[in-house]
């Protein structure tokens, strides 16, 4: 056989129609915080111990390109990690260019972070990260005097020819994206003087939050957020909660599905991160939080979410950017809601691992649902779900929000190429089981 006929085995998901979800469980920890507590814990002074650390593709690709500078870190085990802090300047130039895999965290938060040590570097990622723009992050760290390059159109690989000068910049962010608020709050923590970001909405604020935890001191003062570079960041204890947007799968799975009633423990509500629950309540679902708690400067709380019929809504514009991972599993949601849902001021979701317009468009289309991608968002209108095949793109949100979706098919739904999952869920399949959806993996 010649080689062009040899293609590699692929994960598919067989999710059988029907069936409820029940229990109480965690979901794995917050990907955005087990990005920032290796990236700060690695630059600190002293030892750092993250416990529910993401086990999962997208954070251990970031606590590799650490190692990569010469961090020591053990584990991950069991969600705990020890990094032995090199403080801001103790990095050492990595040997090759770092690979970072499907995570756009990590390149555009380590692209800033990165920008001011006295050594060039290299990042580059999969097919996916590799088609996704970084200009958004180049242009402002040009800004700051960093020189910068880019494969055409500003994509990955991306070279930064870091020589341990930036310059400080206020600057006015043209979208709200917390990823690029970060590149320029983390560069700019090696700039003399002000550094600080307006963003045209509020974005999650994890950034902020564990550089205070780390004792680094920054303000905030409505939508605009600074620091004062120079200082340094002392070692702590962090403990990561449940990611919401893992349990968000749930949350619409439970709103869904008739006789549903779960649980999700110990998961993230920043008010930044929360709109699921808002989207979702003000579709009628029934949400109720208890055991609210303060964990390391983040609140969590635990979750829970008992089957009520949905309406449609018009999903209002100030919740977006507090949702933007959840839109896929609320296109689900809008699905089975009575009436029509309109989502408007959504673009960012066509830069996502996918265009995440499009492609759900198409899958929701597939299983005979009445979806109108337009060029901010979608219109849904409630209808039968049917079976078929649907696709991912190599997205780990697409792949399990069909999933929830089988929920209320009234068929089978194959899910193809679910693989990347294990970016952001790892053990989803398993989790999922468990709770009550009828889902087989195939290697095919
Ligand atoms: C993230 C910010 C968001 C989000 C991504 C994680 C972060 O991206 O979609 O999954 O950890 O800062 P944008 O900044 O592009 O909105």
């Amino acid at each position: 056989m010649s080689s062009e006929n040899i293609t590699a085995p692929t994960l598919r998901y067989l999710v059988q129609p029907g069936g409820c979800v029940s229990g109480s469980f965690r979901v794995p920890g917050d990907k955005s915080m087990s990005h920032r507590s290796i990236m700060l814990g690695s630059v600190a002074e002293g030892v750092t111990e993250v416990s529910g650390f993401l086990e999962g593709e997208d954070a251990l690709a970031t606590l590799q390109a650490f190692r990569d500078m010469g961090v020591q870190i053990e584990g991950p085990d069991n969600g705990k990690v020890i990094i032995h802090g090199v403080g801001l300047n103790g990095l050492s130039a990595p040997k090759k260019p770092l690979n970072v895999g499907n995570a756009g965290t990590a390149m555009r938060l380590l692209m800033g972070f990165l920008a001011g040590q006295n050594f060039e570097f290299t990042l580059t990622g999969d097919a996916s990260l590799t088609s996704r723009p970084m200009n958004r992050v180049a242009n402002p760290l040009r800004e700051m005097g960093v020189v910068v390059e880019t494969a055409a159109e500003g994509r990955p690989p991306v070279t930064v020819k870091a020589n341990g000068k930036v310059n400080a910049i206020h600057y006015v962010m043209p979208m709200a994206s917390a990823q690029v608020k970060s590149c320029v709050l983390l560069a700019g923590l090696y700039a003399e003087g002000e550094t600080s970001t307006t963003e045209p909405a509020p974005t999650r604020d994890h950034t902020e939050r564990m550089l205070r935890g780390f004792g680094y001191d920054g303000k905030t003062d409505g939508n605009k957020a600074s620091l004062v570079g120079g200082g340094k960041l002392t070692a702590t204890n962090i403990d990561v909660p449940a990611d919401i947007s893992s349990a968000a799968f749930f949350m619409v799975a439970a709103s869904i599905a008739p006789g549903s009633d779960i649980t999700l423990q110990h998961v993230g509500v920043n008010p930044t991160r929360d709109g699921i629950i808002s989207i979702l309540r003000l579709m009628g679902a029934d949400i109720t939080l208890s055991n609210q708690r303060e964990v390391g400067g983040e609140p969590v709380a635990d979750i829970r979410v008992r089957y009520v019929g949905l309406k449609g809504i018009n999903v209002p514009e100030e919740y977006v950017p507090l949702a933007i991972d959840e839109f896929p599993v609320l296109f689900v949601a809008a699905a089975c809601a009575e009436g029509t849902t309109v989502l408007t001021g959504a673009e960012e979701l066509r830069v996502k691992e996918c265009d995440r317009i499009q492609v759900m468009a198409d899958g929701l289309k597939t299983l005979g649902v009445n979806a109108i991608p337009t060029p901010d968002g979608m219109i849904i209108e409630s209808g039968e779900i049917g079976g078929g095949q649907v696709e991912t793109h190599d997205d780990h949100r697409i792949a399990m929000s069909f999933t929830v979706a089988a929920l209320r098919a009234t068929d089978t739904i194959v899910v193809n190429n679910c693989g990347h999952v294990a970016t952001s869920f790892p053990g989803f399949s398993v989790l999922a089981k468990q709770v009550g959806i009828s889902i087989e993996e195939q290697v095919v």
